[in-house]
């Protein structure tokens, strides 16, 4: 974040209390609940509420960095999600809706979801898939996506899904590291109006990927594929014949329920280990305070299942809670930029949660599009994924919640499986651009290098939390060094933080090179791994320059291998090749060629530096540089911008 837009957030003094007509009607609006002092206890009060095979025999097992939660509990995912509402009146109402690009609906039921479910997860079952093995789903926002993930937790497959706008190469990757036997694909999906090639990308991947067993390829579009013998099959081929139920598998409270990768400081995504009894507590209960679910309630929570948000407020969190979840399917300008505002008014949208680049961006579109949809059946707005700056805030707090809506800024992360830091609507006074208060069981800080506790510094949870991730797959030390070693027991979450007299939290962004563009979580050395992987590139720097409307674009410094002449062409080449590498999200928004890089005298980088020249700023302390001299040649020479 910039200090200008710091000193703004900073100075937002404007407050928002709950109307008497929310608090009347709100779950939660015990003022008390912030009181509780046994946080086990507290949890343990929604594991109740929950349906197990077997209770838990304890609680909490905390052996830093390495957390166990509701110990011998039995209990399965989708079971809860699912089969504990068909015995009461909700089993034939609305558990997903979904609207495709091109306008097309479909709604499920709780029963029918249940079959359809049962039937993939036997299809699953007769290709051989026991519980433990690793299944890849690269969809599009189609309701088989949640029927997929809910039949893997059914019988105990762990799923990966991996984003459909990532290349071939990053789901090849995703795929060997997490060892899947299936991946479970579509001929592809709509974005834009055009078709997302996912069957052609899974088919690149997979000439690299010895674990892949089979494909199963849900025909979405209808286009040409290539469907590769005996490997190859289709959903309703492997599903039409399969029984209407299927045993829901007894799931150790510890079991690993998901992996899904995410960036990390270094090249290489991580794949975050998510376990079943405590995810599922911690996200039942933060959709139920936070999002006031009801029954008569529909939820729309805009993200794709390839990420956190989408696999815990999409599909998990809302079914949990026995509410109707809205699945849509492609982008939010198509066909035209009031695309958002027409899916709520049609389906009669009660709350709606979405990323502030989302909002951002409508804020330029201005608010005679959403005039022009009735949306008063919106009755509680919600923002993740980025700080929220106060005008964004406002706006949406005006021209979408008409102010009547309280909005909750929701501060989590993949690693923390569901949200820590966010107001209750029917308790907290709101501040826009702040998350205010952690979730009453969540024990977060902000500290000082030296852990002490302060008004500006680094944020910190001091105690483990249900939704926890469990490590990184396959690699411990990773996992000590990146979230525990900076502090004795407190995970480190990267973001830097402000608290304000009245204890409020004002997250500030990340404190690491992990950028933020459109909310996607992309790391700096993975743009330059695939940058210097081009044969020109001897050297490549990246950062995240402040954006408007993305919070970061991706700007990359260049250094050219000997007699290699920069041009257009070279730039659009290089800017592909990312593409290529990772997925068009990590598309460089500009590339600057450089003689040399800046460079502390140990070699490191000077990302502030370069930073500071990408914005235009002065250049800041440049003591430490080895050469001074590169900093000069970056404005006389060698630099030219494209
Ligand atoms: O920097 C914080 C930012 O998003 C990061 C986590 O990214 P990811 O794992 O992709 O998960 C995003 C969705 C949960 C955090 O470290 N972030 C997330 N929510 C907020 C936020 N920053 C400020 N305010 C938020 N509400």
């Amino acid at each position: 974040m910039t200090s200008k837009a710091l000193d703004t957030l900073l100075k937002e003094e404007r407050t928002f209390k709950p109307t008497p007509n929310f608090i009347k009607q709100a779950i939660m609006k015990d003022k008390n609940i912030y009181k509780q002092n046994n946080k086990q206890k507290f949890w343990e009060g929604f594991a109740r509420e929950l349906h197990w095979f077997k209770k838990w025999d304890k609680i909490l097992e905390w052996t830093p960095p390495n957390a166990k939660w509701f110990i011998n509990g039995k209990t399965n995912l989708t079971f809860n999600c699912i089969d504990r509402h068909l015995s009461t009146w909700k089993r034939t109402k609305a558990a997903i809706i979904w609207e495709g690009e091109p306008g097309e609906t479909r709604t499920l039921t709780y029963q029918e979801l249940h079959r359809e479910v049962c039937q993939f997860a036997n299809a699953l079952k007769s290709l051989g898939i026991k519980k433990g093995d690793r299944i890849t789903i690269y969809l599009p926002m189609i309701p088989e996506a949640a029927i997929a993930m809910l039949a893997c937790a059914r019988i105990g497959a762990p799923h990966s899904v991996v984003f459909g706008g990532f290349s071939s190469d990053s789901l090849r990757d995703r795929i060997n590291d997490s060892k899947s036997k299936i991946v479970i694909t579509a001929d592809g999906g709509w974005r834009k109006g055009s078709i997302v090639p996912l069957k052609a990308n899974t088919d690149e991947a997979l000439r690299e990927t010895p674990s892949i067993e089979k494909v199963i390829v849900v025909k979405r579009i209808g286009n040409e594929i290539s469907m590769t013998k005996k490997r190859d099959l289709l959903w309703n081929d492997i599903v039409k014949t399969q029984p209407y139920d299927c045993e829901a598998e007894e799931m150790d409270s510890e079991d690993l329920l998901y992996l899904l990768y995410t960036s990390g400081t270094t090249g290489k995504p991580k794949g975050i280990v998510h376990t079943t009894g405590g995810y599922m507590t911690g996200v039942y209960a933060t959709t139920k305070w936070i999002f006031d679910i009801k029954d008569s309630d529909i939820f729309w929570c805009s993200a794709d299942v390839g990420w956190v948000t989408g696999h815990s407020y999409v599909v998990y969190g809302p079914l949990l809670n026995g509410a109707t979840t809205l699945l849509y399917e492609g982008a939010p300008n198509y066909p035209d930029n009031d695309r958002f505002w027409s899916i709520i008014a049609k389906h009669r949208v009660n709350i709606f949660y979405t990323a502030p680049t989302a909002i951002r961006s409508f804020m330029k579109f201005g608010k005679e599009l959403p005039q022009k949809h009735d949306m008063s059946s919106l009755r509680l707005l919600g923002t993740v994924g980025e700080p929220i700056n106060p005008e964004a805030w406002i706006w949406y707090y005006e021209a979408i919640g008409r102010n009547n809506c309280p909005i909750v800024d929701t501060w989590w992360q993949t690693e923390t499986g569901h949200i820590l830091i966010s107001p209750l609507p029917g308790i907290t006074k709101l501040k826009p651009g702040s998350a205010t208060i952690p979730f009453p069981g969540i024990d977060a800080d902000i500290v000082n290098e030296k852990g002490e506790s302060v008004d500006a510094g680094y944020l910190v949870i001091k105690s483990p939390w249900p939704g926890m991730l469990r490590g990184i797959y396959g690699d411990p030390e990773r996992y000590q060094k990146q979230y525990w070693s900076q502090y004795k027991n407190w995970y480190f979450t990267g973001d830097g933080a402000k608290r304000d007299k009245e204890g409020y939290f004002w997250l500030l962004g990340r404190v690491d090179d992990v950028m933020k563009v459109s909310g996607h979580r992309i790391s700096t050395m993975e743009v330059e791994s695939a940058l210097v992987d081009h044969k020109v590139v001897a050297e490549a720097a990246v950062i995240g320059k402040h954006h408007d409307i993305k919070e970061n674009s991706i700007v990359a410094f260049v250094t050219l291998k000997a007699n290699i002449k920069s041009s257009t062409d070279l730039t659009d080449e290089l800017k592909n090749h990312v593409v290529k590498k990772i997925g068009s999200i990590a598309r460089p928004d500009e590339i600057l060629f450089t003689a040399e890089l800046p460079k502390t005298r140990s070699g490191k980088i000077m990302r502030r530096l370069l930073r500071d020249i990408a914005e235009g700023r002065a250049l800041g302390d440049t003591t430490t540089l080895a050469d001074s001299n590169v900093v000069r040649r970056f404005y006389v020479e060698g630099y030219t911008q494209r």
